[in-house]
């Protein structure tokens, strides 16, 4: 898909679609009134019958008169102007380009470059809409031998026009900063979409090994052999019922001065997450490939950190493992020796993702990092508390936080901060070993962190359970069915915020 940038008046385009951004109080505007004669008042007509106010997600596609150079015109309503968000632009680009390719239009016109709002910076407004392109021009179809008719084409094309011709060098910048992040959206949604059988850790690993050759940065494996050396006893523990062997993946990108301390990105790599001796209930355990959603989040951030080439200094840690029922693996009461020594009596062996992320917020140590922040589909319970609206966020540095919260807030992938108190740590105290890897039903996101929070002890630290986001059930405009490789736009934009 190609993006191309102009400037010009909106009646004079050559396209089989103009796509036109509409604030509810706008309308009928001079601009819009000029629009209306293209479609012989088909505008006017819908706005006084009640059709088209200009709510926002509101759309109406008009055909043009055949007198006219544009063939169609898709007016999109964007609410009040003063409560739209680089989020809410975001998404009207998705939809419309949702609309159109369902329509089997493959290149369009968009005006939406023209829509200006509370200020913002046309360089942001510019990346959303070209983010919002390339995300709803996403779609996982390894897997289908026959392609289905009617179904919605690929882009070729798109334009943008701008209102002002001096705007082209940072449209075209925009457009590059854009396509480097979804490529890393998407290389991370292909990896969680891969189903369990194709995806093992070995693969999850090469995966990571070619994506960093590709892009210029340093792989290292671990392999079971190497971790029993070290002492991963946690993370092995957990690898030991499956037949599909272990590794931990680590990539180093250095973009920064060579003695910057990195910024350290850890992510849970399940492959499959039966559950283990303590099955999950066969409904929707398909799912469970997506238990790798953090490691996808966390290796596209990487790719796209590299290809922006941020100039900053990272390391990230994947624990890669498979969760399986099996005569050798873990029993609940089992008592597993972890990296830092601590040892930790395994109450249920579908709490796993902790049990590898000891190990990993162990390892991670040795880089000295400046800050950690680790990604996970860890718990169901921050699917009850926040459903698939926004990832939980905890640590402790208050700080990192903020900036997270912030940094999803822009990138339209939201965060929501949980406490993480001392007094939550009584509920994972072991009878046996130095701590148990459940805390009961109350709270599970925290004492799930609480946990974490013990192997994360000598670092600035933030952990974002993205159990509610990694997956898509519905299917939005920017978002299809599947895997979301939610994490790295927010990850990014905290990146590219801290180094700036
Ligand atoms: N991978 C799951 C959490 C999960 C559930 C992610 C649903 C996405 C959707 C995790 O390994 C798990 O099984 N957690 C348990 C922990 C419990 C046993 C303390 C859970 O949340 O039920
Ligand atoms: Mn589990
Ligand atoms: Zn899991």
């Amino acid at each position: 898909m190609k993006f191309t940038v102009k400037a010009g008046s909106l009646l004079q385009q050559e396209t089989p679609c103009l796509v036109l951004g509409v604030f509810a109080e706008e309308f009928i505007g001079e601009a819009l009134s000029h629009i209306d004669q293209l479609v012989g008042g088909a505008f006017k007509r819908a706005t006084s019958s009640g059709e088209f106010s200009g709510r926002n997600g509101e759309t109406l596609l008009l055909h043009a008169g055949s007198d006219a150079t544009v063939e169609r015109v898709l007016l999109v309503g964007l609410g009040k102007q003063a409560a739209f968000t680089l989020r809410a632009l975001r998404q009207v680009s998705s939809s419309a380009t949702k609309l159109l390719r369902e329509k089997q239009l493959d290149h369009f016109l968009l005006a939406l470059p023209q829509i200006t709002f509370n200020e913002t910076p046309c360089s942001e407004r510019f990346q959303a809409i070209a983010e919002g392109v390339l995300l709803a021009d996403y779609r996982y179809d390894r897997y289908l031998s026959v392609a289905e008719p009617g179904r919605p084409v690929s882009l070729s094309k798109v334009e943008l026009l701008l209102s002002d011709e001096g705007d082209a060098p940072l449209a075209i910048a925009a457009i590059a900063t854009a396509k480097a992040i979804v490529d890393g959206v998407c290389f991370a949604r292909d990896l969680v979409n891969a189903p369990g059988n194709l995806k093992t850790p070995e693969y999850l690993a090469m995966q990571a090994v070619a994506m960093a050759e590709q892009v210029g940065i340093s792989a290292t494996l671990l392999d079971r052999k190497e971790m029993e050396r070290q002492g991963f006893g946690a993370l092995l523990g957990v690898a030991q019922g499956s037949a599909q062997a272990p590794y931990l993946i680590v990539l180093e990108y250095r973009g920064g001065i060579p003695a910057a301390p990195p910024i350290a990105l850890v992510g849970k790599g399940v492959t499959f997450d039966a559950g283990g001796i303590s099955l999950k209930p066969a409904e929707k355990m398909d799912e469970m490939k997506m238990d790798m959603g953090g490691a996808a989040a966390v290796l596209g951030t990487m790719q796209a950190a590299a290809q922006l080439k941020l100039p900053l200094n990272l390391v990230a840690v994947v624990p890669a493992v498979e969760n399986m029922p099996s005569g050798t693996a873990i029993r609940p009461g089992d008592i597993l020796t972890s990296l830092s020594g601590k040892t930790i009596e395994v109450m249920n062996t579908d709490a796993e993702g902790r049990l590898i992320l000891a190990d990993a917020l162990t390892y991670v140590g040795r880089f000295e990092p400046k800050i950690v922040i680790d990604l996970a589909t860890l718990t169901g319970a921050c699917i009850i508390a926040l459903g698939n609206q926004a990832a939980a966020a905890l640590g402790n540095d208050d700080d990192l936080l903020q900036q997270l919260l912030q940094a999803g807030e822009r990138s339209g992938e939201r965060f929501w901060q949980m406490p993480l108190w001392d007094e939550y740590s009584e509920q994972i105290k072991s009878n046996f070993a130095d701590v148990k890897n459940t805390g009961g039903r109350a709270a599970g996101t925290i004492t799930a962190a609480a946990f974490l929070q013990k192997f994360a002890a000598d670092y600035n630290w933030a952990h974002l359970d993205i159990a509610g986001m990694a997956w898509e059930e519905q299917g939005k405009a920017g978002q299809p069915k599947g895997g979301t490789g939610f994490g790295v736009r927010a990850l990014i934009e905290y990146l590219r915020k801290t180094s700036s």
